[in-house]
């Protein structure tokens, strides 16, 4: 990296992330390189934004075009992009009347299912149940409801009204209702949770207690959403019907982009004066988020999101009799997760040096987030180097 930039960073970027010394300067699909001209070979595309790997053509082309034409205007207008990408959203949802509304990213996101839930609640109806162990994002609402302490420390006093149940125990959830609850928010898979699958029949059980108990049944498909796991949204998977879906991270193909689609009951209860935000839905981001759609829809990606859980599910069970520190693999489409018994940290580190990036969660969950463009040969160029590098780790330390 450049001595300048490094600087630079160091006298003036708030020091609130862990960056690696490496400085990125172009990218094309799955492969990005850096200032000094090293080419990476890259697992994790902008964390889960680059479901098209970097700079997609369709989305590169949609957003020159648009912001020659018109950058932004505020939501007192009404804009062909934005109502464009509302249908095409809502239409690929499949719920009849389905609305959206637009923000800038997954925390707001979840902020706006927030108040819908409490204005739809009605007075005296506002907790809301999520997990333990999930991740909604950072602003205080999104963080209040976000079941992991360590993300709480030092903020008190949060938001009140949440209550937190373990992943995949429906009889917990049942338990911690009361006459003041209005909803249950969930990841259908939790990401930066570990990538943990929801035990079979716990979606549909959430589903028939929020029923039950007149509760809304949030789903953050932030990171599970638009064709990361094989279909549109994650809660395709089960024969359900969600309240209110949050979308970010891949929707706009990298630009930033959030927003949530909610079935009409619930939408209505978002007046003009109840929410806003001034960004949401500008004609640059519905713009790349709608060519986003069309690349999915015209590649056929939901499909190869399958096909790319086949060939890593195959090629990390291979290395597992030889490696009892793998314990298992947890992935559905290209949200995948490799489970070790032990620290993680140096894979990572060990395939950034060798030019292939991977993230690492909860210390032993070696997350990838590959796009759904990832050639073959890419896939099996990278899982060669992983694999060695997982192989390293049974080798005793000099
Ligand atoms: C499931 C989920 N929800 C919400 C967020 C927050 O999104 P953002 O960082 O865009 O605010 C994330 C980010 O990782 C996420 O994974």
């Amino acid at each position: 990296m450049q001595a300048d930039t490094k600087l630079r960073f160091h006298n003036y970027v708030v020091a609130n992330y862990t960056r690696y010394p490496v400085c990125l300067v172009r990218g094309v699909g799955s492969r990005v390189w850096d200032d000094e001209g090293k080419e990476y070979l890259d697992f994790f595309p902008g964390w889960g934004c680059g479901i098209l790997g970097h700079c997609p053509p369709r989305v590169v082309a949609a957003v020159q075009a648009q912001v020659a034409q018109l950058v932004h205007v505020p939501n007192t207008w009404h804009t062909e992009p934005q109502g464009l990408l509302a249908e095409a959203l809502c239409l690929r949802t499949g719920w009849p009347g389905a609305q959206a509304f637009f923000c800038n990213s997954g925390t707001e996101a979840n902020e706006a299912a927030i108040k819908m839930a409490r204005l739809h609640g009605g007075p005296g109806r506002f907790k809301i149940i999520t997990m333990l162990n999930s991740f909604h994002g950072r602003t205080m609402g999104s963080l209040a409801a976000t079941g992991q302490p360590k993300y709480h420390a030092g903020l008190s006093p949060m938001l009140p009204g949440f209550a937190y149940a373990p992943f995949g125990d429906l009889d917990a959830v049942a338990r911690l209702i009361d006459p003041e609850t209005c909803a249950i928010m969930i990841e259908p898979i939790q990401g930066e949770g570990g990538v943990n699958l929801p035990p079979a029949g716990y979606i549909e059980g959430l589903r028939e207690i929020a029923d039950r108990h007149n509760l809304l049944l949030i789903f953050d498909e932030v990171q599970t959403g638009m064709g990361r796991t094989g279909k549109w949204f994650a809660h395709q998977h089960y024969s359900i019907q969600p309240d209110i879906v949050t979308l970010a991270k891949a929707l706009a193909g990298g630009i930033a982009c959030g927003g949530l689609i909610a079935r009409p009951e619930v939408a209505q209860v978002l007046k003009p004066g109840t929410h806003a935000a001034t960004f949401g839905g500008n004609p640059i981001a519905c713009m790349a988020a709608l060519a986003t759609i069309e690349t999915i829809e015209q590649e056929g990606l939901l499909t190869r999101a399958t096909e790319i859980e086949a060939l890593f599910r195959n090629r990390v069970e291979a290395i597992m009799p030889a490696c009892p520190w793998v314990t298992g693999i947890r992935a559905m489409g290209t949200m995948i997760g490799i489970q070790l018994a032990v620290d993680g940290a140096p894979v990572v580190k060990a395939c950034l040096e060798r030019g292939l990036l991977v993230n690492c969660t909860h210390s032993t969950v070696i997350r990838l987030l590959p796009s759904l463009t990832l050639t073959d040969e890419e896939l099996f160029q990278g899982c060669s180097i992983l694999e060695e590098e997982i192989a390293r780790l049974g080798q005793p330390t000099s």
